[in-house]
């Protein structure tokens, strides 16, 4: 009994001791000390828009009480004490530099630190340390063996411009958007309006740049009034026909070659032909006959079969030459539009587009080029480890091309000028810098990737 007595009390005496203790202490001390909290060093950098040499540092230091900031601008000097505002700071010399904030309170020091990347023959400082390209061979000269080609608009044709002026110089081929489409050509029954491309088709005429004509029947570019056709079956076909014959008339002599039919081939499970209103209501045999219309139309006009995923889907690829193999002779290329990623397709899947096309003896057309640096939509800019890959994926893709027997070669055609121009920012819902150059209608690196790839 006396031992459980005991045992009870050396229980409890931990917890009397603790309250002592605390009692004590808050008889005995002074304030209570709230530690102090370090503060974190951040700061975001811009290149100032009125002159390119000059660096803007906007201090933006999370935190509360009193804190210094002291600038390393990286150049050599001493610390500059952060002012109030927004620092302006000139870079001259070329090279790298580290930008630090360091920001110091009682509790001890933070650091934010940048690279910054100064190219006097990019025209100064280098944004998100992307440097442009300083190449000055020009695309359609270097690429002595096809066109380079890009599109255009009437719109821009017509107004005339820095852009046209660029697409003049560097490339040697034109294709139309979306202005040589059966939806913009044909948009009422017995209506044709030929008014934009008559005006891109001069352009390219007058300006020696080869013309491609795109695209004759594409499901995308239906008009209405061709989707709920009220005929009969039979007038359906006369109507397509009558449209085919009409156009492809009307720019003989002029129009190099023709997509007759883009995508046509679904991409579901065994990619089976995409069940178009053409295939409802002229059956399978739709394309064979718009061939034979257009190149009965114009025998010299080079007919090609245009298509998406050639490279990165082999079953797609495999339904696209067997419909290529079904044309014989009235068809003389393919058209595989190389709307990709810079980290994919592989290399080997795009030449098995090359190899495919060549071992049939047909021209190659690697249409619709442009190369998404940001797909997974995790990018704010363009980084330049992200430039560098996208780069590396342009000249692969170059290099594949130009590596084909001179007989297989007809163009390469960049799907866009300027980066703010893509149709994949509409297309995917998120920014991306899929082409060659810059807004401000600077070379990327990815330019110099395309001249790699020819070397
Ligand atoms: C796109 C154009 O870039 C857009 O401006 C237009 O709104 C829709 O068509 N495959 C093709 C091209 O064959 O014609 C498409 O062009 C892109 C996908």
């Amino acid at each position: 009994m006396k031992f459980k007595n005991l045992f009870n009390i050396l229980k409890v005496l931990p917890l009397f001791l603790l309250i002592i203790s605390c009692g004590s202490e808050e008889v005995n001390d002074g304030p209570i000390i709230i530690p102090v909290a370090k503060v974190q060093a951040a700061f975001n950098m811009s290149i100032s828009s009125t002159d390119p040499n000059v660096l803007l540092l906007d201090n933006r230091t999370v935190g509360t009480g009193d804190f210094t900031s002291k600038w390393d601008f990286g150049k050599g000097g001493s610390f500059v004490l952060d002012q109030p505002g927004i620092e302006e700071v000139r870079y001259d010399t070329d090279g790298t530099f580290s930008v630090r904030l360091i920001v110091e309170n009682s509790a001890g020091l933070t650091v934010d630190a940048k690279t910054v990347i100064v190219d006097s023959k990019s025209g100064g400082i280098c944004p998100n340390g992307v440097c442009g390209s300083t190449n000055s061979s020009i695309l359609k000269d270097a690429a002595a063996t096809f066109f380079v080609g890009n599109i255009t608009r009437s719109s821009r044709v017509n107004s005339g411009g820095k852009h046209t002026e660029l697409l003049k110089t560097y490339f040697s081929s034109i294709t139309s958007e979306y202005e040589m489409k059966m939806d913009r050509m044909h948009p009422s029954e017995g209506n044709f309006d030929f008014t934009a491309a008559d005006a891109i088709v001069n352009f390219g005429v007058e300006n020696g740049i080869n013309v491609h004509g795109h695209a004759l029947i594409w499901h995308n570019a239906t008009p209405d009034w061709v989707k709920n056709f009220s005929g009969s079956d039979a007038e359906f076909e006369v109507m397509v026909k009558n449209y085919i014959v009409t156009t492809v008339t009307r720019y003989k002599g002029k129009i190099a070659s023709w997509d007759v039919v883009n995508e046509a081939i679904d991409d579901g499970s065994g990619n089976p032909l995409r069940n178009s209103i053409f295939k409802q209501k002229m059956g399978d045999d739709y394309i064979k006959k718009c061939y034979q219309w257009a190149r009965e139309a114009d025998p010299d006009c080079l007919l090609f079969y245009n298509d998406y995923n050639m490279a990165s889907t082999p079953s797609k690829r495999a339904a696209m030459f067997k419909i290529v193999d079904s044309l014989g002779d009235l068809i003389d290329g393919v058209g595989a539009q190389m709307h990709i990623n810079y980290n994919f397709p592989s290399k080997a899947n795009i030449q098995a587009v090359a190899d495919g096309t060549v071992s049939r003896g047909l021209k190659l057309h690697f249409a619709e080029l442009d190369i998404r640096a940001n797909p997974d939509n995790n990018q704010t800019s363009l980084t330049a480890e992200r430039a560098n890959l996208q780069k590396a994926k342009f000249a692969e893709v170059v290099k594949i091309y130009n590596s084909i027997p001179l007989e297989n070669k007809y163009a390469l055609t960049v799907w866009g000028l300027r980066d703010n121009e893509t149709w994949l920012t509409d297309f995917w819902g998120h920014i991306d810098w899929p082409l060659m150059f810059n807004e401000d209608y600077s070379k990327k690196p990815a330019y110099d990737g395309f001249i790699e790839g020819l070397q």
